[in-house]
């Protein structure tokens, strides 16, 4: 799921050694996923190019890939317009990047959960550099990087030894209030 639906995200599955090694400088959280883990990802959001409300991109999802009718267009446009200029104040460029990893990361916990629950070991990264993975990306993996920003990255793997600490979590009371 993500906010209207309009799946402000793409998903580079990067495979290639090569592509994989290039990662490493720019990636210090990532260096041993990057030799080992068996599927590594990188997440990226939209920019505001691409989920401003007045967006040739908008148009489309809603148009092409949801199917509205044109007042059913008209309607959610407006919605989503008062959303951003007034409900969430995403008035900026970074503000409206923001917004679009927060959707992301619903994708992301969504992979990792889906992954568990098949027997698959995960690993979240934001451990690296952004402004020297998006030179990265739009050099190399033929991103465009006005339109999309790297927002994380993971990698899945089977593994390959039990973990040699217990996991440690905050007790339930500390993090739930009921009222
Ligand atoms: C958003 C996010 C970013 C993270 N970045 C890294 C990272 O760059 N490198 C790494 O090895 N682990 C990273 N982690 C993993 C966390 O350190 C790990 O989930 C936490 O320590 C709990 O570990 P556990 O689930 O094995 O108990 C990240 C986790 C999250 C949720």
């Amino acid at each position: 799921p993500s906010s209207f639906g309009f799946e402000p995200w793409h998903f580079i599955v990067v495979q290639d050694k090569d592509l994989r090694e290039l990662l490493k400088p720019v990636a210090w959280g990532a260096p041993v996923k990057l030799d080992t883990a068996s599927h590594f990802i990188l997440g990226l959001a939209m920019k505001a190019p691409m989920v401003k409300h007045n967006a040739e991109y908008i148009e489309h999802m809603m148009k092409d890939v949801k199917q509205m009718p044109e007042d059913v267009v008209e309607m959610y446009s407006k919605f989503y317009r008062e959303f951003q200029e007034r409900d969430f104040n995403l008035d900026s460029d970074k503000k409206l990047f923001d917004w679009s990893s927060k959707q992301t990361y619903i994708a992301l916990g969504n992979m990792m959960t889906a992954a568990a629950l098949t027997g698959i070991d995960s690993c979240p990264i934001e451990g690296f550099h952004i402004e020297e993975t998006e030179a990265l990306l739009r050099d190399k993996f033929e991103v465009d990087t006005d339109k999309y920003g790297i927002s994380f990255m993971a990698a899945f793997g089977y593994r390959k030894a039990d973990p040699e600490f217990p996991k440690s979590r905050r007790a339930f009371e500390d993090i739930v209030t009921w009222k």
